[in-house]
Parts: structure tokens; C-alpha cells; sequence
């Protein structure tokens, strides 16, 4: 009742003044930095691939040029093969400053490397007013060293779901109106890096990265962005515009977009068949009863 009193509200936040979303089809060049790396991010085939790498020396990253309120992030990844063991590669919107700033936001796709034949694990969270601790893992079921999969983040006032080839695979819900904090108010930019780290990746740290197989290399491909841009100067977003609601509701399908029955069916099937953690179920440590998110529905 609140949380629809509360999308209400938004609703007509919105309608008032954010309506028509941009977007961006897939050349980096256009759309990215490479943020640091010193030479081991780089961009090639006019713009259409990106690769990130990671040796004894440095770690890489790229940035997204804009920042999102709200959006529907895709990307292709194909992640490092054979040892990876040690390194983590991720794809994530972050707020600005520090991940210790008191409001800090994040949603996060994390891949930790894993020994030869040994699988990936896909690490999520989100993080909201500076309060994350909401990790759920997951085993994917293909072999996402082989291929080019699509990973999306789909960031609405009401939900974020986190998708795996378009197959939903988590769905964190705007219960802001029960106390749970939800993003919604500081723009986004998106970040992706590959980086090392032994000390936790990888069985808690005890499988070491095997630096006689470095430069390990993470690709990217077919980055997609249908969302709402930033512009800093002047403190509004791309959203803002005349257009009618209804073209708001026809172009942007993500804006409003809620779980059907099909994709939640979907959604089960993997958190049933593939999830290796969920915070919501680790009663060890939650012993006097789990987050309020965890309760609700
Ligand atoms: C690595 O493989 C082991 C054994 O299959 C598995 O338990 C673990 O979750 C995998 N991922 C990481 C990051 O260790
Ligand atoms: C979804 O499933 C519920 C419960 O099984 C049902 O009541 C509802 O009508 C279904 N919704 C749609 C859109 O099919």
C-alpha cells in the first residue's frame, strides 16, 4: 500500500518532468574512458570491441562519459579463460566519491576467476545510502569464458533486476517506504575494470593468481544504453521533456517494467538451480532474524 502510495508520487514526479530517455548503441569511442591502466585498457575496431587487462603491474578500467538516473545498461563480456584464479572482473554503476561516502549507491555485476574447468562466480550486491551487504552468487550455466554473453542492469524507480542473456537473475525491489534504502535520487556512471584479488577472489584467498599466466584479458562488446542521462551543469536529466506519457511508456518499456510471470518463473529457475549464496538465507549471519528486504515481497 505505501510502496504503491510511494510509486505514485515518483510517477508524478516523473511525468512532470522526465520523459524521453536517450540511447546509445554500442561504439565506445563515443560512449567510454579508459579510466586507468596505463595501456592495458584499449579500444579497437572503430570502436566496436574493448579489452581489459590485468598483469603483475596493473589492473585496467573504463568509465562510462555520462551518468544515468535510471536506465537499462547492456553489455557483452567475454571473460578471461583458462587460470583466471585471483581476478575479478566487474561491471557496475556506481555515485561518485568513495564507497565509504555515508550516501553512496552501487549496483554491482562482479565475475571471480577460478582454477582451469572450474567455474566463474558471478557476485551481485547493492548498495544504497552507504549500506551494501546485500550479496547474492550465483554459478552461470554456460561457460562464460567461451562466448560473448550479455549482462544487463535494469535500474527503474521501482526495481533493479539484474539480467544473464536477458534471463532475469535477481530482482531487488524499492522498499524504500519499509525503511530499506533503495537508489533513486543520485545519478549513476558505469564502471568496469579487471582487477587482482588473490587475497579473496578465489576460495577466500587460497587459490593464488598464477602470474605466469598474465596479462589475463577480459572483452567487451555491443555496449547498449536506454536511459536517463545526467547533465551535471544543470542538475536535470535527459528525461525531462515535453512528450506525452504515453510515448514515455511506449519508448521506455524499462522505466516501468515489472516481472511477468514468465521471467519470474525464469528467475526462479536459476536462483534455484545456479545460486551459491544469498545473503536473505545465511542464517549464521543474521542470527536474530534476516534483513527487512529479506520479508518482504
Ligand atoms: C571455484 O570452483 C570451486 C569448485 O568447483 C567452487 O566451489 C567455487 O565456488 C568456484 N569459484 C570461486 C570464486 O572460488
Ligand atoms: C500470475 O500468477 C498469479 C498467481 O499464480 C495469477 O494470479 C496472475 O493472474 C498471473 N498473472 C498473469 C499476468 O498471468
Amino acid at each position: 500500500m505505501s510502496s504503491s502510495l510511494e510509486f505514485v508520487t515518483i510517477f508524478t514526479l516523473l511525468v512532470a518532468s522526465y520523459l524521453l530517455s536517450v540511447v546509445h548503441c554500442g561504439n565506445f569511442y563515443d560512449d567510454v574512458e579508459i579510466q586507468w591502466g596505463g595501456g592495458h585498457g584499449k579500444i579497437f575496431d572503430n570502436g566496436k570491441l574493448l579489452s581489459l587487462s590485468l598483469d603483475k603491474y596493473s589492473g585496467s578500467g573504463f568509465q562510462s562519459k555520462s551518468k544515468y538516473l535510471f536506465g537499462r545498461l547492456d553489455i557483452q563480456m567475454k571473460l578471461v579463460p583458462g587460470n583466471s584464479a585471483g581476478t575479478v572482473t566487474t561491471f557496475y554503476l556506481s555515485s561518485d566519491g568513495p564507497a565509504t561516502d555515508p550516501n553512496h549507491d552501487e549496483i554491482d555485476f562482479e565475475f571471480l576467476g577460478n582454477l582451469t574447468g572450474e567455474p566463474y562466480t558471478l557476485h551481485t550486491n547493492v548498495f544504497a545510502n552507504g549500506k551494501g551487504d546485500k550479496e547474492m552468487q550465483f554459478h552461470l550455466w554456460f561457460d562464460p569464458t567461451k562466448n560473448f554473453h550479455t549482462y544487463s542492469i535494469l535500474w527503474n524507480p521501482q526495481h533493479i533486476i539484474f539480467l544473464v542473456d536477458n534471463i532475469p537473475i535477481r530482482d531487488f525491489k524499492n522498499h524504500d517506504s519499509m525503511g530499506v534504502p533503495f537508489p533513486k535520487t543520485q545519478p549513476m556512471r558505469l564502471y568496469s575494470s579487471i582487477w587482482d584479488a588473490e587475497e579473496w577472489a578465489t576460495r577466500g584467498g587460497l587459490i593464488k593468481t598464477d602470474w605466469s599466466k598474465a596479462p589475463f584479458t577480459a572483452y567487451y562488446q555491443n555496449f547498449n544504453v536506454d536511459a536517463c542521462v545526467w547533465y551535471s551543469t544543470s542538475g536535470i536529466s535527459s528525461c525531462a521533456s515535453k512528450n506525452s506519457m504515453d510515448s514515455m511508456a511506449s519508448k521506455n518499456a524499462w522505466f516501468f517494467e515489472e516481472m511477468d510471470n514468465a521471467s519470474y518463473r525464469r528467475m526462479r529457475w536459476v536462483q534455484r538451480k545456479y545460486m551459491i549464496y544469498n545473503y536473505c538465507s545465511d542464517v549464521k549471519r543474521y542470527p536474530r532474524g534476516r534483513p527487512r528486504e529479506c520479508r518482504l515481497r
